[in-house]
């Protein structure tokens, strides 16, 4: 049998037989988390996560752990922390200074070992250079970086001074980082000359110019890491090493209330604007560090820890800084592309450093497995222990080739279901204690109440399908989208009112065993390689362009990034004929919001399917970029125009 016929045999036995795959018993036995967990979380819940928050160092306690007023939360009421000494100097106060915190790995093969003695006069001189840059407590200081160690050493830092960050991911647009910047109004800017990807240096500084002109920031602070050529501005614009290096390398820190805003962090919703997500210090931590204790089984003495996500997502924010630095651990940080310079790297990482946890998203594994599984087959990967996969529904395919050519059929894996507005894990296994499913993310963790509803907001029964909720206030949710309480409370709450459920947007099913399997968005959220874009974003992105008189986007199904974007537009009628508008709108929209909202596919057309009412049927346009029969047309307005849109594809006017 041919690989790939086996591992269509594979799948087909999977859907027909249910294999699960329990923990070994030495796993299970030297797990961090048991089941226990799950009846202690079940008697008093609030108590359990009482538990969970004093893993943290307080100043002062709490006198409340929670006040809800629905759907504004309050965690640990009257408590007080610093986010950052529980990152940093808190190891090193327990004897652990030497530990190395960070691995550090540039994409063209540089290195820095950082331990946390190296981390906590890092970050103290970084927090004394912000202050001395006018930055104080309750400030937005901006972050838009590469995958450096100074990312997580200015978050660190703005934590430290109880300011918020927020951090933009190094792949938006200048136009993306100034929307984000005049939302938040921050003071500060910190960015870099550029980072490496694909083996060549790619530049940030102009990108932030562009951006930065003409909104109300104060101060650039700019790392120097590819050593290109960059234009700084007098006054304003001030680098790293001449400002950071020469400050005192301690810094008294101050405790912060619970409740102290430590981030906000863009993401896409159904309209074009992106919402500023806020997270507050104590309730955010403690559930980030809980969570990567548990679900990761993680022993901070022995295990090498990586996360291969970028720090501009929620992922890198929880699982590369917050989570794994609370607790000690050592960890992996790689700047670049997986296939620089071979598509072999990510595994030469793991053999180099014996990685013995690696956590990553499902259309990178389909893209190792598009590679080939010779690939990883010549590297040592045997101190890989746990993995662990997010962003999008994993298919139960990818996660058995997974767990065969990266785990060595015995390191489990975690399916960890949360979201940027969560701001930790929600749905997952336990590793020493669950069974897993391929393909399911199963349980909501102990202390975390979910359920799967139809319509009405009544609970499916096991093998029914519906929309996930959240039903009981957890820790680290969002406290708010920044500026905008109505927003927050039509967006999440609004749905299930009466019943007072958090409403997720995403679709899902219970199994006969009531394990959760989730389905993918239920809203007009677009899931790109575990990316989250609006297709209200892309179609105002296209638009804008003097060409499009209209423009309706969909997700259609792709077999590596999950979905990939499908752009249907009509050009205006004094457009220009000729050239090649397709790839012009491309490149319009890589500018406009970035390279990862860049549609795969534009196709232009005459009109657009609409109700009489107006509304664009989505539906037909996802059957015709996913060439399928089209479904029910009898609502349309006018029934003829899916013939006029398919003539028009097949006179072959498309991309
Ligand atoms: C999807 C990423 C299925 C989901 C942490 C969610 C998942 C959105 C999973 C949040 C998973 C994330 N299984 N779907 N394990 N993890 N999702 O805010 O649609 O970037 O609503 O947070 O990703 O994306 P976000």
């Amino acid at each position: 049998m041919t690989e790939e016929a086996s591992s269509e045999a594979t799948l087909s036995n999977l859907l027909r037989e249910e294999r699960t795959f329990p923990p070994s018993a030495a796993f299970a036995e030297a797990a961090n988390v048991k089941a226990d967990a799950y009846e202690r979380a079940a008697d008093d819940r609030i108590g359990f996560w009482e538990d969970a928050a004093k893993r943290l160092a307080w100043s002062e306690p709490w006198h409340t752990a929670l006040e809800w007023n629905a759907p504004f939360a309050k965690w640990f009421v009257g408590g007080k922390l610093n986010v950052a000494y529980n990152c940093v100097d808190r190891h090193v106060e327990a004897g652990n200074g030497d530990r190395v915190a960070i691995h550090w790995e540039g994409e063209p093969g540089d290195t820095r070992t950082i331990t946390y003695r190296d981390l906590q006069k890092d970050v103290s001189k970084a927090a004394n250079a912000l202050h001395e840059l006018g930055v104080r407590t309750g400030d937005r200081v901006m972050i838009y970086l590469p995958m450096i160690p100074e990312a997580a050493v200015a978050m660190l830092a703005c934590a430290r001074l109880g300011a918020a960050h927020s951090v933009v991911f190094g792949g938006f647009s200048a136009d993306s980082l100034r929307n984000r910047i005049d939302d938040a109004q921050a003071k500060v800017v910190i960015t870099a000359d550029g980072g490496y990807r694909r083996g060549k240096p790619s530049a940030l500084k102009p990108a932030a110019d562009e951006a930065i002109a003409g909104t109300g920031v104060e101060k650039v602070l700019v790392v120097r890491r590819t050593g290109e050529d960059v234009a700084m501005t007098e006054g304003r614009d001030v680098w790293w090493h001449d400002v950071v290096d020469r400050q005192p390398d301690t810094h008294e820190y101050s405790t912060f209330d619970a409740e102290n805003p430590l981030f906000i962090l863009y993401t896409s919703g159904t309209t074009a604007k992106p919402k500023g997500i806020l997270h507050t210090s104590g309730g955010y931590l403690t559930q980030a560090s809980y969570t990567h204790h548990a679900v990761f089984d993680l022993k901070p003495e022995t295990d090498i820890y990586w996360c291969a996500a970028d720090i501009g997502w929620v992922t890198g924010h929880s699982y590369i800084v917050y989570g794994p630095l609370s607790n000690g651990v050592t960890q992996v940080m790689y700047e670049g592309t997986p296939d620089t310079p071979h598509q072999g790297r990510f595994w030469e990482i793991i053999q180099k450093y014996k990685v013995t946890i690696l956590y990553t998203a499902p259309t990178t594994i389909r893209t190792f497995m598009k590679w080939g599984a010779d690939i990883p087959a010549k590297f040592d990967l045997s101190s890989l222990r746990l993995l662990g996969s997010v962003g999008e529904p994993i298919n139960p395919e990818a996660w058995i080739w997974y767990r065969h050519h990266i785990g060595g059929d015995n390191a489990p894996i975690v399916d960890t279901w949360w979201q940027t507005e969560t701001g930790a894990i929600m749905v997952s296994p336990l590793p020493g204690v669950t069974a897993t499913k391929p393909g399911s993310a199963q349980k909501a963790l102990p202390g975390i109440s979910v359920d799967v509803v139809d319509e009405s907001g009544k609970p499916v029964p096991n093998g029914g399908g519906g929309y996930l909720v959240l039903t009981e206030p957890w820790p680290s949710m969002l406290r708010t989208i920044w500026g905008d309480d109505e927003r927050f409370k039509d967006t999440y709450w609004s749905r299930y009112s009466d019943q007072g459920y958090y409403f997720a947007g995403d679709g899902a099913k219970k199994d006969d065993d009531g394990d959760l399997w989730l389905l993918g968005r239920v809203d007009d959220v677009m899931n790109v390689s575990g990316h989250r874009i609006s297709t209200t974003e892309v179609e105002s992105a296209l638009v804008s362009h003097p060409s499009v008189a209209e423009a309706a986007v969909v997700g259609a199904t792709d077999p590596t990034t999950g979905q990939g974007i499908v752009a249907f537009v009509i050009l205006r009628g004094d457009a220009e004929q000729g050239g090649d508008p397709a790839s012009e709108l491309r490149a319009h929209v890589s500018r406009e919001i970035g390279p990862i909202a860049k549609p795969r596919q534009i196709l232009v057309v005459p009109e657009l399917p609409k109700t009489r009412s107006g509304k664009i049927m989505r539906r037909l346009l996802r059957d015709v970029a996913e060439k399928r029969d089209l479904g029910d047309v009898t609502t349309l307005a006018d029934p003829t125009v899916m013939n006029l849109i398919s003539d028009g594809l097949s006179s072959g006017k498309q991309d």
